[in-house]
């Protein structure tokens, strides 16, 4: 029947109708035509960045009472980690190790979303990032493969449901398809160079696992991959994604991309960036109208097929028919305001908080903090600030509804205990751009050294005043995010001085992080006791922080990437392959060490964990087939506690190198004090296949694997198996 309906629809529409619906625009871009004469006319198919349920309603009631062939439109939007809750970002997220957990955030997100309109978002991005260089690291699930995939499937089944269409769900857009996070240098948008090898084995199985979760949309990225710019890509959109994955859903091109196809002197001009796209694969153009203005003379010029331009334009309706826009095209705007923040998202919120924050270190157990505390200092450009707590891609987010650090502190005490609270220094970074929150994070204010070391002055006499300094250090939104590559990754501004100065108070220090991107913190992991990296934690930040620091929530998240001592040692992962000088991996600088600060899958808790009795249920596996891996483990400390198993393979031989470890199974568990519990582990072999660049083909080569289970990358219990041919 859908085919029926969209095939009838099809043989209706003129040309300049199918190129509508190959057309988004953005509402504040200059257009020549009012958009309300555009959606008359029939020649756009979709907004996007349109938040006001009203406004959405009224275009679209144009479309469907008004316009020619009633065709509803499709409203997109950039719900990354939240609309207008804001959740913990994605890299965030990730290091939960929890894709339920993940997987209710983003249906949480698609919920308050769609209460308003918005039919779809530029949403998950799966990009595999081993530069912290680069500001977009921030929205991904950092370094790995494997744990990429999972959030990636995660992020999916949460936007979509069960099926396109579900209830209070939206149409999910994997992106930037692919290699965006290998950009040179960390340079956002610049070009990637990335290896066969690579890009099988690391940077496209996120993508795939979000198709195979039914991901009815992809975006693919700015940059050019290996010399040819994603957005006219065919090995990229045509071999791979539909003809190798069978994508059936339709690809969105980002902002402006088409156009870019010449600046990135690929394309000779609009009528030839039109065509290399549409013939590519691209099926809509995000805001640069070169579709509009140039497809019917690349048709007329033979340029482009008429059967290109149905397929793309069959693609585009066969989704909005699945997501129901037929039928239901419409939002109820009197049902808005009670879903928007409402109870159920702010706990949402905070779990996630909670879930996501990573204890780094913490001597002497300093933290959990005690709750008769007379006096405690909160300290710092990020303890007070509500921009910051929610990070950036916030686009829809109010900070009012934010609770900051220090007011989740001092809600927690009220008049039993004195809660202080200074800046000590200032952070900007010149330039906002336009995808910091419509609420930037504050400027400075101090404008002379004077007033500046008043401010320093006063933050450390505070310290001194007090039992415990809560400092609350790293970047403001907008220094992570597009845009927003970094040189160094050390604290921006004067924050490490201000660190160094609360430490040489003597007083008790805990480092609060919040951040996009793993720091370089080297000197504070030797001399702060305790550190919690909280992220960007979103719109109950500072409730959850609240909540870890004084424990009525034990940290269990861990790393999703490496952490690097300096910006030298990057890029830095675990999964590099063997050297032949295998006992010298750490001492590979004369100048300093080449392990990471802290390794992936690193993450300490308030309790402590025992891991023994490593099992495995055969010593041999045939390919295809799984092997089950059990371990004991107990929680030894004193309050209970979340802990994350980690399973990693090498394999010995093959018709490659392959890496040293890889993730391949892991769970998070949470044990009571003393108890104790087997945990089984399944290892799919289909999970230890790989392309290998001699086969040139992807394959499970049967031979000798050793196998770690630990709770970080480090893992020490040790195993070996036998793959056997099938
Ligand atoms: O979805 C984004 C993309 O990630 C970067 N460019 C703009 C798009 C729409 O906001």
């Amino acid at each position: 029947e859908m085919s029926r309906f969209v095939n009838d629809l099809l043989s209706r529409m003129t040309f300049e109708e199918k190129i509508g619906q190959m057309s988004q625009i953005a509402l504040n871009e200059p257009q020549e035509v009012s958009p309300d004469q555009l959606i008359l006319k029939g020649q756009v198919g979709s907004f996007l960045f349109i938040t006001d349920a009203n406004e959405i309603n009224r275009l679209q009631h144009i479309a469907v009472d008004r316009s020619r062939l009633h065709i509803p439109l499709i409203f997109g939007f950039d719900v990354i980690h939240g609309f207008r809750t804001i959740y913990p970002v994605p890299l965030a997220l990730s290091a939960s190790w929890d894709p339920t957990m993940v997987e209710h955030v983003q249906s949480m997100a698609a919920k308050e979303a769609s209460a308003v309109g918005v039919d779809w978002t530029f949403a998950p991005m799966v990009d595999i990032a081993r530069d912290p260089r680069w500001g977009r690291i921030m929205e991904g699930a950092g370094e790995d493969p494997y744990l990429g995939s999972k959030m990636a499937a995660a992020q999916v089944r949460g936007f979509q449901g069960d099926t396109l269409g579900s209830p209070n769900h939206i149409l999910a857009c994997v992106k930037h398809f692919a290699g965006y996070g290998a950009a040179e240098g960390g340079r956002d948008y610049d070009s990637s160079d990335i290896s066969d090898e690579q890009l099988w084995n690391v940077y496209l199985p996120p993508f795939e696992a979000a198709v195979h979760a039914g991901a009815g949309s992809l975006m693919p990225a700015y940059m050019d991959l290996n010399g040819v710019p994603a957005a006219g890509n065919k090995f990229l959109l045509q071999d791979v994604l539909r003809d190798k994955w069978k994508f059936d859903g339709f690809v969105v091109s980002d902002w402006d991309a088409v156009f870019n196809l010449t600046t990135h002197g690929f394309a000779s001009g609009p009528e030839d960036a039109a065509a290399r796209a549409v013939n590519a694969g691209v099926d809509m153009e995000m805001t640069s109208h070169v579709y509009r203005d140039n497809l019917a003379k690349a048709v007329k010029d033979g340029l482009v097929k008429q059967s290109t331009i149905d397929e793309s334009v069959r693609r585009i309706l066969t989704t909005k028919y699945r997501l129901g826009l037929f039928s239901h095209p419409y939002s109820d705007p009197s049902q808005v305001a009670a879903q928007l923040v409402s109870p159920e998202q702010r706990d949402a919120a905070r779990k996630a908080a909670e879930r996501t924050a990573v204890l780094l270190r913490n001597e002497g157990g300093l933290l959990p903090l005690s709750k008769s505390l007379k006096s405690i200092a909160v300290i710092g450009p990020l303890a007070d600030s509500k921009p910051d707590i929610m990070g950036s891609w916030s686009l829809a987010g109010h900070p009012a509804d934010a609770v900051t650090v220090l007011e989740g502190i001092r809600k927690r005490f009220g008049a039993d205990a004195t809660v202080s609270w200074a800046k000590g220094v200032e952070i900007a970074r010149g330039q906002p751009s336009i995808f910091d929150s419509q609420f930037p994070s504050p400027q400075p204010t101090l404008t002379t050294d004077a007033a500046r070391d008043a401010e320093f002055a006063h933050a450390i006499d505070l310290i001194k005043q007090s039992q415990v300094a809560v400092l609350v250090l790293g970047e403001a939104q907008n220094m992570s995010g597009e845009a927003a590559s970094r040189s160094t990754l050390t604290l921006p501004g004067r924050q490490e001085q201000l660190l160094e100065a609360a430490v040489a108070t003597g007083k008790p220090i805990v480092l609060v992080l919040l951040n996009g991107r793993p720091l370089n913190i080297t000197w504070a992991s030797q001399h702060v006791p305790a550190i919690l990296d909280a992220w960007y934690p979103g719109t109950e930040g500072g409730n959850a922080i609240a909540d870890l620091l004084f424990g009525d929530a034990n940290p269990g998240g861990k790393l999703p990437v490496s952490w690097p001592r300096s910006v030298g040692q990057v890029p830095i992962f675990y999964a590099h392959n063997n050297t032949q000088n295998t006992d010298a991996h750490d001492t590979r600088y004369w100048d300093g060490s080449s392990a990471p600060l802290y390794p992936f899958g690193y993450g300490l808790s308030y309790t402590s964990f025992k891991l023994d009795d490593l099992k495995l249920a055969s010593s041999t596996v045939k390919s295809g087939s799984s092997l089950m891996v059990s371990i004991n483990v107990q929680n030894t400390g004193s309050v209970a506690g979340d802990e994350v198993v980690q399973l990693y393979t090498h394999q010995r031989s093959g018709s490659s190198s392959r890496p040293v470890r890889e993730l391949k199974g892991f769970r998070r568990i949470t044990l009571k004090r003393g108890d104790k519990q087997t945990i089984t582990l399944q290892l799919d072999t289909r999970d230890l296949g790989f392309w290998s660049p001699q086969t040139h083909h992807w394959s499970i080569e049967p031979g000798t694997f050793d196998l770690w289970v630990g709770t970080d990358s480090t893992a020490t219990n040790h195993a070996t198996f036998t793959v056997l041919p099938q």
